[in-house]
């Protein structure tokens, strides 16, 4: 049996399979940078389990290259680069890692609205090259967290996560999510779509990317935006229509946005986004704790060892 890992995991988890699956052989990715996809079809032809990084494409060409495949085990919570029909057709399984980065991305979260809201990039920016001239009443002053209001577009775990932290630094929240949630904390409401675009001081994304959310964020929505709002994205960059969303933000319909996550990742050199001092820009860094790359790394193996001792990995995602 061959495992292939795709990323360059935490080398205690490629330890901790050694040791639990000694009849396993281990195919990682230790070179830097990212796999090309050349190598990536090329190492799937022997492998019959995987652990992906959310980088690699898992469609219907790697699946017809991997013909061993069994298990498809993502390192990442979200899942859009799998073919999750594909996968079913092949009946090879599909797993994801729910929870563990829950806290890490919401912290990154609140980082990004208090780096957009404070200035911090700019401040940082100026002492760095020289330009501080000294403390001065009106320099790189920005907005309070606290009285303004959030508004959460979805209502899971890291949405849940942001709202706890948001309550503390003294935010309203209101969450937009299909299901009706039950006992929200005090601060805390679920309103209808408009509500919420239209009554937000933050607008924080928490969906996965699937086709009803691809450019959920477009011209329309974002016209009904205040013009003092700020757009916050640790989600995916395609939910986010970024030509847009320049246009906003050149315009000044949009005060400024705080993005981890782009449609074209990395972030194309030409972006019109680079160009804007009011907008943060992060190379995707949501879950980029020591601990949280850890137990990522963990849970993607655990979905494997499950498999491979016959029972039901933990995150499946495709039930049938
Ligand atoms: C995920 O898990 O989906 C994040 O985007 C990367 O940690």
């Amino acid at each position: 049996m061959k495992l292939i890992v795709t990323g360059r995991i935490d080398p205690r988890v490629i330890q901790q399979i050694r040791e639990q699956r000694p009849d396993l052989t281990i195919k990682y990715w230790n070179q830097p940078g990212i796999m090309s996809r050349q190598e990536f079809l090329e190492w799937a032809k022997c492998a019959d389990a995987m652990i992906t990084m959310l980088t690699e494409c898992v469609d219907q060409e790697l699946l017809e290259r991997a013909p061993r495949l069994k298990i498809v085990s993502n390192m990442a919570v979200g899942f859009d680069n799998f073919d999750l029909d594909a996968l079913q057709r092949r009946n090879v399984l599909a797993t994801n890692t729910p929870g563990v980065l829950t806290e890490a991305t919401a912290e990154l979260t609140i980082s990004l609205m208090l780096m957009v809201m404070r200035r911090l990039r700019d401040a940082e920016d100026t002492l760095r090259s020289g330009r501080w001239t000294g403390w001065e009443p009106d320099a790189f002053v920005g907005f309070e967290l606290r009285g303004k209001t959030l508004g959460l577009v979805g209502f899971g775990r890291i949405a849940q996560a942001v709202c706890q932290r948001a309550l503390s630094f003294g935010m309203k929240v209101l969450v937009f999510t299909r299901r009706l949630v039950e006992n929200l904390a005090p601060g805390v409401r679920q309103v209808s779509w408009d509500a919420l675009l239209e009554t937000s001081d933050v607008l924080s994304l928490h969906v996965p990317l699937t086709p009803q959310t691809f450019h959920l964020i477009n011209r329309q929505t974002l016209s009904c935006l205040r013009p003092t709002a700020i757009l916050i994205n640790t989600a995916r960059g395609a939910i986010v229509d970024e030509e847009a969303l320049a246009d906003a933000l050149t315009a000044g319909t949009l005060a400024g946005a705080g993005l981890d996550v782009f449609e074209k990742e990395p972030l194309p050199r030409d972006s019109r986004l680079r160009q804007l001092s009011q907008v943060t820009l992060l190379p995707h860094i949501g879950s980029a704790t020591i601990e949280t790359r850890l137990a990522m790394a963990k849970r993607a193996w655990d979905n494997v060892l499950a498999y491979l001792n016959g029972q039901r990995p933990p995150d499946l995602l495709s039930p049938e």
